[in-house]
């Protein structure tokens, strides 16, 4: 049932965090989509009402849903990630779209030496041996790999991939980079070719946009040149690694390890990782602290705000 308010009316679009539904359902008149048993019936009847849609990185908006919303002006995601929003159609459309880059460099740039030192010390699997009992029992674990001084290649170096950088530099180790176009105003050497970065390294971590550009970036052919000392760390989308390639060259050793917070078909993990030592998955949370997770909301609140007032957002996405 919808009553006509004065506040702005926002459609939800998945689930968000208490703390950004509830100031979301204070200031404007809020819908979710998900509480609807037919949201494409719901969606044809009321879709015209809603002038905002509010919802994250992961879920976006589909192509139907946007064509269910003719007097959409405002789209506020909270996230960074802008794979899951068709820019083009909106920006054609004349809708403007807020995200929430920033606030999040620090946690998924922590995420991802988290996975660095998970993978080369062992960390989950030596837990793991502990609680088994086997160190009780007298069995011998084994040595892990070092991180200090060690070589490390990043796939994208916009702010989260700088804020990456800077992290390694406080473990001494050496850095290059990938990207289209060397970044201006750093100091870390550009590497054209991913391959020959991937051969350089001892650890290879992934912060590049997700989408149609960077789909299989890491291909059978980077694996093979990060080789069998080399490990992976994808902290950005799965989409930019060839999965079924990933899965092969673990389980056949061709490269040494993976730290994965990211999947092809998320929350679906491919089940060949589960019993392979060499890999620590996480269900996507580089960027979920308290903290950053709050920071992104007031950002989420305030590029709705913005518009709403005088129809400028914090951060655009465009
Ligand atoms: C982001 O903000 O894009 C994170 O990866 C969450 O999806």
């Amino acid at each position: 049932m919808t009553t006509p308010t004065d506040r702005p009316r926002l459609l939800q679009l998945g689930r968000l965090p208490p703390f950004l539904e509830g100031p979301l359902a204070e200031g404007y008149d809020l819908h979710r989509l998900a509480d609807e048993a037919d949201p494409a019936a719901f969606l044809a009847r009321h879709g015209a009402s809603f002038t905002g849609a509010v919802t994250s990185a992961g879920v976006g908006l589909d192509a139907p849903t946007l064509a269910a919303l003719p007097a959409l002006r405002v789209v506020s995601s909270m996230g960074v990630g802008l794979d899951r929003l068709d820019l083009p159609s909106l920006a054609a459309r004349g809708v403007a779209v807020g995200y929430t880059p920033d606030v999040l460099n620090d946690c998924v740039a922590d995420t991802a030496m988290a996975l660095v030192l998970a993978v080369a010390r062992r960390v989950v699997e030596a837990d793991r041996f502990v609680r088994a009992g086997r160190w009780a029992a007298g069995d011998g674990f084994g040595l892990g790999r070092r991180v200090s001084g060690a070589k490390l290649g990043i796939v994208g170096l916009g702010r989260i991939g700088r804020t990456i950088a800077r992290r390694a530099g406080g473990f001494d180790m050496a850095i290059r980079y990938h990207s289209r176009r060397p970044v201006a105003g750093v100091d870390w050497p550009h590497e054209p070719s991913l391959a020959a970065l991937a051969d350089w390294c001892d650890f290879l971590v992934v912060i590049t946009a997700g989408g149609a550009e960077t789909r299989h970036l890491v291909n059978a052919e980077v694996l093979d040149a990060l080789g069998p000392r080399g490990f992976l760390v994808n902290v950005a989308r799965g989409s930019v690694v060839d999965e079924a390639a990933l899965v092969r060259a673990l389980a056949e050793r061709r490269i040494a390890g993976a730290g994965l917070d990211v999947f092809e078909d998320e929350p679906r993990v491919p089940e060949a990782l589960f019993s392979l030592d060499n890999v620590v998955l996480l269900p996507h949370v580089a960027s979920a602290t308290d903290e950053t997770r709050r920071a992104m909301a007031q950002r989420v609140l305030d590029n709705l705000a913005g518009f709403y007032r005088d129809g400028r957002l914090v951060s655009a996405a465009s």
